[in-house]
């Protein structure tokens, strides 16, 4: 048995490095090619394992949302597991990140098994996400609120911008993230929408108070992941998620979207609850992890 890592280059490995993505995470909304294609940025690395020429996984290495700690990321196709695929992955990837000088790798892991391959080399948990799912059935619009009005971007495309400035950067710091989120401008505008008419902002006057919405997926258009929703510190407690929410899940409903589904840190009681009350249930649990650089038995960069 060789097993080769090699760099994806072509859309054809891009196409397979997403195979392995969805076959490995079949929950969660995979970006297209052209979503890859746009995150690419130098350090980024996309790799596939390959055990006599057919793929057999793929991994990925790239800084934090912080940008303090190299992101990793193996996965094995089911059928090629406990050959050492992971373990080869695994490792090309963390070198890559000390090469980019980090001197911490961040992970994560949503079972038993992973955790315990990701525990050999030294990683430990720092935060929990659990995934909140909503069966989407007959959902009414709610009524129009009387102190501030609600449009998707898709009306109002410059809110959204707006909402990057007065409700992205004030409340990212309320999401119980171990690290400081750090999202700029043109990330904002790439990875946190997109299909504008999905995406709703709630708006008073000249500013924008809210944001909550859904990210279609192409490949399984019968299920959207639940977009950033946030409200002004100042506006909560009036329901203004709440009908935000509401508002995407009507929108859901009209375009024949039958599940969604959204990560919540563990600490982030306001946000869980939220979704209870708006009928989600609790699905799989995502552990967060972090090693120090270099892995153990890894030749150091020195
Ligand atoms: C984690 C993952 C990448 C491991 O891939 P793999 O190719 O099976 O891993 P390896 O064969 O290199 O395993 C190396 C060692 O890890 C441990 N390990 C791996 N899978 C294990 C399992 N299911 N149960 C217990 N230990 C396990 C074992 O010690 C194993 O050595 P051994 O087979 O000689 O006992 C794979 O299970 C996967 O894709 N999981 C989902 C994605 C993920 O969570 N990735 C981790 C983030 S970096």
């Amino acid at each position: 048995m060789t097993t080769t890592i090699r760099t994806a280059i072509t859309d054809a490995d891009y196409e397979a490095w997403r195979a392995v993505r969805i076959a490995v995470l079949p929950y969660e909304r995979c970006p297209t090619v052209a979503e890859m294609r746009d995150l690419d940025h130098p350090g980024r690395l996309m790799v596939l394992a390959e055990v006599d020429g057919e793929v057999a996984g793929s991994g990925l290495a790239d800084r934090s949302s912080d940008g303090e700690r190299g992101s990793l990321a193996a996965r094995v196709q089911p059928d090629f597991r406990r050959r050492g695929v992971g373990t080869d992955l695994l490792r090309v990837l963390a070198e890559h990140a000390v090469a980019q000088g980090y001197d911490i790798a961040g992970a994560s892991v949503d079972d038993d098994e992973s955790r315990l391959f990701a525990e050999r080399f030294g990683f430990v948990e720092t935060n929990r996400q659990v995934e909140q799912v909503r069966q989407i059935g007959d959902e009414p619009r709610p009524a129009a609120p009387t102190e501030y009005k609600i449009v998707s971007v898709a009306e109002r495309p410059e809110l959204w911008t707006a909402a990057y400035h007065q409700v992205a950067l004030p409340t990212f710091p309320d999401m119980d993230h171990q690290f400081a989120v750090k999202v700029s401008a043109a990330e904002w505008d790439k990875e946190w929408i997109n299909d504008p008419a999905a995406m709703f902002v709630a708006f008073a006057g000249d500013e924008v108070i809210g944001v909550a919405g859904l990210m279609l997926d192409s490949d399984r258009p019968e299920r959207a992941e639940v977009a950033y929703t946030a409200v002004r510190r100042e506006w909560r407690g009036k329901s203004v998620a709440a009908t935000l929410k509401r508002t995407s899940m009507a929108w859901a409903a009209d375009h024949g979207i039958t599940e969604i589904y959204t990560w919540t840190q563990r600490g982030n009681n306001s946000m869980r609850r939220l979704n209870e009350h708006l009928g989600f249930t609790y699905g799989i649990v995502s552990i967060s992890l972090r090693a120090p650089l270099p892995l153990p038995g890894e030749p150091s960069k020195t």
